[in-house]
């Protein structure tokens, strides 16, 4: 399982899906709530956006949850959390994650992988800044990801 706010996806995300995805028979991307930010995605439009930018790939699933990521063990066969780690500055939180995991549930086991070079520096937190001051998004989320921003900000 590939847990995390995807709000919005990234570029850096979907390295990360198409690399995990080569080593998992089934890999089950999971949307949940980051209580630490304020979405700018709803939980749909947030699958939407995922299942449109991933559908290239034949093992995928997406869902969501609204609680503790570990009670997700209970109803999913999950073998094993995929992060992705981008900077030392990540591990801290990352290693506190992955053993109060472990804490709350003995079979959650956190595999991590290095984002690929050309991604450590992204964030959805930094895509959404940048793009809610008129900058240029790019190269950092796929054109549907930036058109669907466009029209969130219209609506808004
Ligand atoms: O993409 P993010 O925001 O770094 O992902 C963080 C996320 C959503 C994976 C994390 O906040 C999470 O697991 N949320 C679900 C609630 C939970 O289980 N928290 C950990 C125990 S405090």
């Amino acid at each position: 399982m590939y847990p995390g706010s995807f709000d919005p996806i990234t570029c850096g995300h979907i390295d990360i899906i198409n690399r995990a995805s080569k080593f998992c028979n089934k890999l089950i991307v999971a949307v949940l709530v980051n209580k630490e930010k304020k979405p700018f995605f709803s939980f749909e439009e947030r699958i939407e956006l995922i299942k449109e930018t991933t559908k290239d790939l034949d093992n995928i699933e997406v869902i969501t949850f609204d609680g503790l990521l570990v009670n997700l063990f209970k109803t999913y066969d999950i073998d094993f959390i995929i992060k992705g780690l981008r900077a030392v500055s990540d591990f801290e939180y990352e290693f506190q994650m992955a053993q109060i995991n472990k804490a709350l549930e003995q079979r959650a086991e956190t595999l991590f992988m290095m984002t690929s070079p050309r991604y450590s520096y992204l964030s959805s937190s930094v895509v959404k800044e940048i793009f809610l001051f008129g900058g240029e998004i790019n190269n950092f989320v796929p054109p549907i990801v930036r058109k669907a921003m466009n029209k969130k900000k219209e609506m808004k």
